[in-house]
This record gives structure tokens, sequence and C-alpha cells, in this order.
């Protein structure tokens, strides 16, 4: 997953394999709703270490993964894919693939306008755009947490906050003044049991907030965090569950 651009995030492939495994794992519904068929050129957005664009490509499509994260692209080249060092508000390609699929990764890039008219650019006419990423009410306890945590250091992270969550009505708005038109977009709950402790996860997705808290500083703010996590997210049994929020959507270019 790429993120926005100076948006702070540096990505470890490995820790995120332990970690974050979930997140492709649970990619399974926007893949369907693209519906790859052999042949098609498919542009994977924030490809991440190319789990989900692999997938892709094993249906005959033609697929480059892009992500704005180094160790992200030679992870997904380790496996044997076209994967590309891009900015997602960058994009340089014309009018050259028949869909762009993106999984988890339109937050960090803000659902920025450069992206989205890159991703207009990108595609031939008539082309879809399908992705899944975070939308409105997504990890909301975790953020709450994150901002608490920071006012009582008299930080106001407001204005570097790394992700953005729109409506499916806001979001409608914004593709269709990239001219697109929403076929389907959908806000979906789903609560995800992490695969371990939420700590784990606090600092794998968590490191534009980390920056704001001084390196001695680290385990007290992740032991606070936790603290304030812990009677919401945390079952009697000592398992985590996050109350992820998915924006779906498959939307076509004219
Ligand atoms: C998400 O996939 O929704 C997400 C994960 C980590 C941080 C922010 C959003």
């Amino acid at each position: 997953m790429s993120q926005a651009p100076g948006g702070g995030q540096a990505w470890n492939p490995e820790g995120y394999a332990r970690h974050a495994r979930f997140v492709s794992d649970l990619g399974g519904p926007v893949v369907e709703l693209l519906a790859p068929t052999a042949g098609e050129r498919i542009l994977d957005l924030g490809c991440g270490d190319g789990a989900l664009t692999e997938q892709l490509a094993a249906t005959g499509a033609d697929v480059i993964g892009v992500d704005a994260s180094a160790p992200f692209v030679e992870a997904a080249q380790a496996r044997g894919l076209d994967a590309r060092l891009m900015d997602g508000g960058a994009l340089t390609f014309e009018a050259e693939f028949d869909a762009v699929f993106s999984n988890a990764a339109l937050h960090w890039m803000k659902y920025s306008e450069a992206m989205l008219a890159g991703v207009a650019r990108a595609l031939k006419p008539g082309g879809r755009f399908v992705a899944e990423a975070g939308g409105q009410g997504n990890i909301a306890a975790p953020r709450v947490a994150f901002l608490a945590a920071l006012a009582r250091r008299g930080i106001d992270p407001r204005a570097i906050e790394p992700w953005i969550f729109p409506s499916p009505a806001g979001f409608s708005r914004r593709l269709e003044a990239h001219g697109f038109t929403a076929e389907a977009i959908d806000l979906i709950p789903r609560p995800t049991t992490l695969p371990g402790h939420v700590a784990s996860w606090l600092r794998t997705f968590g490191g534009p907030y980390f920056e704001l808290v001084g390196p001695d500083e680290q385990d007290a703010f992740v032991a606070e965090l936790v603290d304030l996590l812990e009677p919401v997210l945390c079952d009697d049994a000592g398992e985590w569950t996050l109350d992820y929020v998915r924006l779906r959507f498959r939307a076509r270019l004219g």
C-alpha cells in the first residue's frame, strides 16, 4: 500500500506480512467486483507486496502494480510481478488500462484529486475503476485514541492525519467530477479480528503519529493507546477486533 505524498509511513514487508497479511487475505470481495478476465490490462494501484497483484495475474490478466514504497515494490518484484515505484498522485499512464484496481491503499493517498485524475488518464475510454479502502467511520476507535494520546502531549495532529475515510455520497461526487459514473458504491462495516495484539497493529500502521512522539516515549505512547482501546476492542478471551469500515466501489469512465 502506498502512502500519501509525504504521508510519513514507512513500510517493512516482513513486519507487514507478520501483522497485516489479513489485509490482502480479506481482498476477495473487491477482486470479485473487479471480475478480471484473461488478456485484460489491469493497473494495481498501491500494490503493496503484490499478494493480490499475483492473484489478478493468475487469472491471465496482464497486470502492472505500482506503489510509493520501494521495499514493497521490491517484495512484489520478488514474486516475479511487473511492479514499479510510482506515487499514486503522479501516475504516468495514458489510456492504456481496461481497469484500475486498488485494495486498502486509497485512504493513504487521501483519495486525492491528483490520484483520481491520474486514474482517469490511465484508463481506456469505458474502463473501470474498482477499489476498496477505508470509508466513513473506519477505525474510529484507534483514531480517537491517537488524537487523545497526542492531545495529552500538547500535540494537535489533525493537520497531519495520514488518512481520509470518505462517505459513499461524498466520494461519488468526486468520482463524477473526474468523469466516472459510480455503478456500485457501498459502505460496509467489517469488524476485523487481529492476528495478534493491537500494539503490533498500532506500530505497523501508525507511523506518522509515532513520528510526533520522541523516541524515548514510544513505549509509553503505545501503552497509553492500548489502555484506551482495551475496553472497546478487546474481548474477554484477549482477542482484539478493530472497527474496520470499507468503502467498496466500481466506477466506469465516461
Ligand atoms: C485500512 O485498511 O482501512 C487501514 C489500515 C490501517 C490504517 C488505516 C486504515
